[in-house]
């Protein structure tokens, strides 16, 4: 093994150790008697499905939490991804733009639509969308036709774009918002990972048309599986609800469903899973900030890793820590985590680019220069609540 590994290793082990004294695992969930009691009651009470009062009161504490308008908690991130496209009138072949550098859900979204995502790329040393090489593609690769906007090659409409907040990074939607505005393209902010992230103290994923969030067992807070659609506008409230509830006409005594929807809103044993877990939201939010100032010590004098930073006036849930290793060494990214796993640490890299997987292979994309170099520098790094304090 060369020399220049070893320290590498050697180097990344010990900081991690310095910190993860707890739990040495990416990313488990916490629970106590909250939760246990939450779903007993339930189940005594035999409120195990959607039905009951279980799901909107959890929609009530997110909304209340965002600050957004309506909400409403479905069985999956990716599925109120699928349903916010919907709800904002995606049509079969649009296309969606969307960073390669993101968990496959947010492009999978789209194709469960039948529409065709077009892949963007991210800053340069950093995991969100670049929105001014954005912009320039799009003068060159775009012409408007009746108010939308056409890829010139593919003569497919460009309906939306899907900037996504990785582990808790913003994506300035407000500027991205302005530099679309000639183009009529909806924004859809995946927010999946970004559960009490803010921006001048307002929540990811409430400044554009629709936001979504992810309740995965990996995420902040969880309901073992689920997700949530939030939003301000009543009208995606309500198509996004239809669509979500079988495609129920609201109020029929005759149970009538007059569209074809999905069977889609979160069942009330999760949704009591995901009310105990909100009554630590705020202290789960709190250890993770700690957490990432105590890796920011420990790398601080790192000769080979970076750690991301929240930009200004955002305030990043830390969901996921994450250790940044300089470009020449990131041949070393794989082997570093295989022999982390040795010693009982687990990390992870971050998702194969999404434009080289096998199903998105030919789809149309821009230049991704920036996602290729980052991709393979990225190491996620034990991030449980209790990795350090008990
Ligand atoms: C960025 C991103 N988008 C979408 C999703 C999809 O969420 P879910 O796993 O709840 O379907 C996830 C993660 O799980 C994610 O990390």
């Amino acid at each position: 093994m060369k020399k220049i590994y070893k320290k590498i290793f050697q180097e990344l082990k010990s900081n991690i150790l310095k910190v993860a004294k707890n739990n040495k695992n990416l990313h488990d969930p916490y629970f106590d008697n909250d939760e246990i009691k939450s779903l007993n009651k339930n189940i005594k009470k035999t409120f195990v499905s959607t039905a009951g009062m279980n799901r909107k009161n959890f929609e009530k504490k997110i909304s209340n939490f965002v600050n957004s308008k309506y909400t409403i908690a479905v069985n999956s991130g990716t599925e109120a991804l699928r349903l916010s496209l919907l709800a904002l009138d995606i049509k079969e072949n649009d296309e969606v733009l969307v960073p390669s550098l993101t968990f496959v859900g947010s492009v999978n979204a789209i194709t469960y639509c039948g529409a065709k995502p077009h892949f963007i790329d991210v800053k340069s040393n950093d995991i969100v969308l670049d929105d001014e090489k954005l912009i320039k593609y799009l003068r060159k690769i775009t012409y408007h036709k009746n108010g939308f906007t056409f890829n010139k090659k593919t003569k497919r409409r460009i309906f939306a774009i899907i900037p996504v907040h990785l582990f808790g990074q913003f994506v300035n939607i407000i500027s991205l918002r302005s530099k679309l505005k000639k183009y009529n393209i909806k924004i859809l902010e995946d927010a999946a990972e970004a559960l009490g992230s803010k921006f001048k103290k307002k929540h990811f994923g409430t400044f554009g048309d629709i936001g979504v969030l992810s309740f995965n067992g990996n995420k902040i807070v969880t309901t073992g599986g689920g997700g949530a659609l939030i939003t301000n506008k009543k009208e995606y409230f309500d198509k996004a609800f239809k669509l979500a509830n079988v495609g129920k006409k609201i109020s029929s005594l005759k149970l009538e469903h007059d569209i074809i929807g999905f069977n889609s809103l979160m069942p009330a044993l999760n949704a009591s899973l995901g009310i105990a877990q909100f009554k630590k939201l705020n202290k789960f939010i709190k250890k993770k900030r700690k957490l990432y100032n105590l890796y920011s010590q420990s790398f601080l004098n790192s000769e080979y890793f970076d750690l991301y930073k929240e930009s200004k006036n955002v305030k990043s849930n830390y969901w996921l820590q994450c250790a940044i290793i300089e470009s020449k060494y990131a041949k070393y990214t794989y082997d570093l985590i295989k022999d982390l796993k040795k010693n009982k640490i687990t990390t992870r890299p971050v998702w194969y680019p999404i434009h080289l997987l096998k199903p998105y292979k030919k789809c149309s994309k821009g230049n991704l220069i920036n996602t290729m170099n980052i991709f393979r520098r990225l190491i996620t790094l034990p991030s449980s609540v209790n990795t350090n304090i008990k």
